[in-house]
């Protein structure tokens, strides 16, 4: 996950929007590109949604440059149009619709485009979308991405194709990911697929299936050959990584999250390992101490809270309460004692009052979240919370509290970032700033961003020293030492 905190600003320019996507919203829309090759057809992707999903859509890369197409960033080039989707709020899925309608004035002009719908809410509606949406010609669900090849060749011979099956072993442990715009230092590793936690606010469980672990060994191969081609960074993804299971089919020994993160450490020190997301039901000891037992394992965690009252977290079923919760903090705190906890919180949950909102301010003060992902409480078909609980929070409540949730944790992260000036991180270069070709951006162990001036020699994927000398909420800025 990535420090990209709203401020106080971006609350009140966007306070009608869902605030603080996560990056992989921020990113909405990226188009997707590889080297472009001498491929008589082209296919153009875009990706919304979460980490998992632009992981996917390098496998889906994958897939479609064995069947011989190539890629293309110019959707006026494109044979193929492809949009990887996200259902986890309604403002994704209206998102997705409005890209649609451009595809559609696209599809005018180039009758034989062909346009496809992947991903979640592609597994959400199904066969629907062929009927509400009549520029779509396939729908792909995220475990049937090996079909591509046939749907788009039915397609082509104008029938247009569904295929939604949701599979109890498909890991694509075998396909190796095209990197898609890949900054060639840092790259996703996905270790499992779907989630059987059932939160009851969560359409996952719905659209992805149940949950299967892949293949540990195929899991450090595929690290092992990002590092001997100059990546420097692997965030392991899955839904709930802490659960992550595989029987070795020889050994029939069980590897667990723990034991998985140890494996891929072993890969090189120069290799940072990452991982998201854990679920603090899931979360033991014994993946903290091996966090603490290798430096290249980086010193931060996912640990979504969700909610600060114990009711309202067993109305969402997360199966832990405010207690446990703390317990998993300390116990982070006393392990690594430098480790930094980011959050996702969701304000105006089904009957929350304003004490239990409250206290979900109490614990984000008492945790000190380096960031958060913070949203407002959206109503997805088919939940559990859809069928059993009423949507019984205003809008106009649910913004505000969000916006209470939001203020707070900006000046948590710029107090905490505050204390950071004067120390020095090991960085790994990533690249360019954002603002300046002059200077490098690059993250610490615990995933703050840091900005200081280049120096000749250096190059991404470089580690260096950086002091910090001033900060923001979002960023420290430093200098090489
Ligand atoms: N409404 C608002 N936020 C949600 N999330 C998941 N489902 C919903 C929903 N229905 C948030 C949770 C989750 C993150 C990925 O998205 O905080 O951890
Ligand atoms: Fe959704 Fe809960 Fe699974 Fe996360 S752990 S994907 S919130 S059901």
């Amino acid at each position: 996950m990535y420090n990209d905190n709203p401020t106080i600003k971006d609350v009140k320019k966007d306070l009608n929007l869902e605030l603080n996507k996560p990056l992989s919203e921020k990113r909405q829309g990226e188009v997707l590109d590889l080297p472009s090759d001498t491929a008589q057809k082209k296919f153009y992707i875009e990706s919304y949604g979460c980490q998992m999903n632009f992981s996917d859509s390098e496998i889906v890369a994958s897939v479609l440059a064995k069947d011989g197409f190539g890629s293309t960033r110019n959707m006026e080039e494109a044979d193929l149009i492809l949009i990887n989707t996200c259902s986890i709020r309604e403002k994704a899925e209206d998102t997705v619709r409005k890209r649609l309608s451009v595809f559609n004035k696209a599809k005018k002009n180039k009758p034989e485009l062909i346009v496809g719908v992947l991903g979640c809410m592609a597994e959400r509606l199904k066969k629907k979308f062929l009927e509400e949406e009549k520029i779509v010609d396939i729908v792909v669900g995220p475990d049937a991405y090996r079909d591509l090849p046939v749907l788009v060749a039915g397609a082509e011979d104008g029938n247009k194709g569904v295929n939604v099956f949701l599979s109890r072993e498909e890991t694509y442990a075998d396909i190796s990911p095209l990197r898609l715009g890949s900054n060639g230092v840092s790259a996703f590793i996905s270790i499992m697929r779907g989630c059987d936690n059932m939160c009851s606010f969560c359409v996952v469980p719905f659209t992805r299936g149940r949950e299967r672990s892949r293949d540990a060994f195929s899991i450090v191969a595929e690290a092992q050959d990002l590092f001997d081609r100059g990546y420097r960074e692997v965030t392991l993804l899955g839904q709930n990584v802490d659960s992550y299971k595989w029987e070795n089919p020889e050994s029939k020994k069980n590897v667990s999250f723990a034991e998985l993160m140890e494996m891929v450490a072993l890969v090189s020190p120069d290799l940072r390992v990452r991982f998201s997301t854990s679920h603090p039901k899931d979360m033991t000891d014994d993946v903290l101490y091996t966090m603490a037992k290798y430096e290249n394992i980086c010193n931060y965690i996912h640990l979504p809270v969700q909610s600060g009252s114990s009711r309202i977290l067993k109305l969402m079923n997360r199966t832990y309460d405010r207690d446990w919760y703390k317990e998993r903090v300390e116990s982070i705190y006393r392990i690594i004692p430098d480790c930094a906890i980011s959050s996702d919180i969701i304000a105006g949950f089904c009957t929350e009052t304003e004490e239990e909102h409250q206290e979900t301010l109490s614990i984000i003060k008492w945790a000190k979240y380096s960031m958060s992902y913070m949203f407002f409480y959206s109503e997805r078909p088919g939940t559990l919370a859809a069928k059993k609980y009423d949507d019984d929070i205003p809008l106009e409540v649910k913004k505000r509290r969000l916006t209470e949730i939001v203020e707070l944790q900006t000046s948590i992260s710029r107090d905490e970032n505050m204390k950071d000036i004067g120390k020095t991180f090991r960085v790994l270069i990533e690249g360019d700033s954002k603002k300046s070709s002059s200077d490098f951006k690059g993250r610490n162990s615990q995933n703050k961003m840091l900005i200081f001036p280049k120096m000749p020699n250096l190059k991404p994927g470089d580690y260096v020293e950086v002091k910090v000398l001033s900060s923001t909420s979002a960023t420290l800025k430093g200098e090489i030492v």
